[in-house]
């Protein structure tokens, strides 16, 4: 979806308490650094999200958690910087556990490591990038779970209404070490109480489109350890073509 320039954005993402302008310097700091009311709570992040309308309704209904919310337009957080700021009005609190900030979530160990110890990662309707050229851009891409497990201690919950991306994420997750633990291709048929929907949730489900969930762990031992480069995933694939060459 193309997105029209604001030129308010840049200027409230930079005005505003809740919004981080430098996430690379928070590495390994957010739970020290970020100024969140309750250090101690959970950390929950959310990778790309949009014009904010689910993390504007988790941080203010859990105040016993500690959120995140990255985009990499600042078209987007600027929107969802305005949404959590009047959620919080209206509810008459402090939005003092949620944060705001710009990444390229491709480079998210530039941002997170295992210090800031993630207790959830949450992916609502990310791009489906369908193109077998584009597919590396997926945010459940096995390159990029590599990154998450690094960092995550908890669940990884990921909701999408695309069918193709879907099943080939099950297979990213199995072929990446990933436990999935719970499974449906229609959320909404048994609607879990406690679902938050987003924009492009209530999109598609206007569209007649069911949407499709799951909750997957990390492999057991990844926390904790480096994610592997897109360099070392390059020269293993060369090493492995190299070796199959020779013993043929
Ligand atoms: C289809 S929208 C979904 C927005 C929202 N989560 C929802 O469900 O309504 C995908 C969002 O992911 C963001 N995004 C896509 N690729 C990204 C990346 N590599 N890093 C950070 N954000 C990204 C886009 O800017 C967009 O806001």
């Amino acid at each position: 979806m193309r997105i029209r320039f604001k030129k308010w954005a840049r200027p409230e993402i930079a005005a505003s308490q809740i919004c981080m302008d430098d996430s690379k310097a928070m590495r390994g700091k957010w739970r020290t650094d970020a100024n969140f009311a309750r250090p101690e709570q959970p950390f929950f992040v959310e990778l790309g999200c949009g014009k904010g309308g689910w993390i504007s309704q988790a941080a203010l209904q859990h105040p016993e958690n500690n959120y995140l919310a990255l985009d990499i337009k600042s078209e987007m957080l600027g929107m969802a910087n305005r949404k959590v700021l009047a959620a919080f009005e209206r509810a008459g609190k402090a939005p003092d556990n949620v944060r705001l900030s710009i990444i390229n979530i491709e480079h998210i160990s530039e941002v997170l490591c295992p210090q800031d110890g993630v207790d959830r990662i949450y992916i609502n309707f990310c791009n489906p990038w369908p193109k077998e050229s584009h597919k590396k851009r997926r945010l459940t891409h096995p390159r990029q779970l590599g990154q998450y497990a690094s960092v995550l201690r908890g669940e990884l919950h990921f909701k999408t209404d695309d069918p193709d991306l879907f099943n080939e994420s099950i297979v990213y997750f199995e072929e990446s070490g990933w436990s999935i633990l719970t499974k449906t291709f229609d959320l909404h048929a048994d609607e879990p109480a406690d679902n938050i929907r987003t924009e492009h949730e209530n999109m598609f489900t206007e569209m007649g489109k069911k949407i499709h969930f799951l909750i997957a762990a990390p492999p057991a031992g990844a926390f904790g350890k480096p994610a592997p480069s897109f360099d070392d995933e390059l020269r293993e694939q060369r090493r492995l073509k190299a070796e199959a060459a020779e013993t043929d």
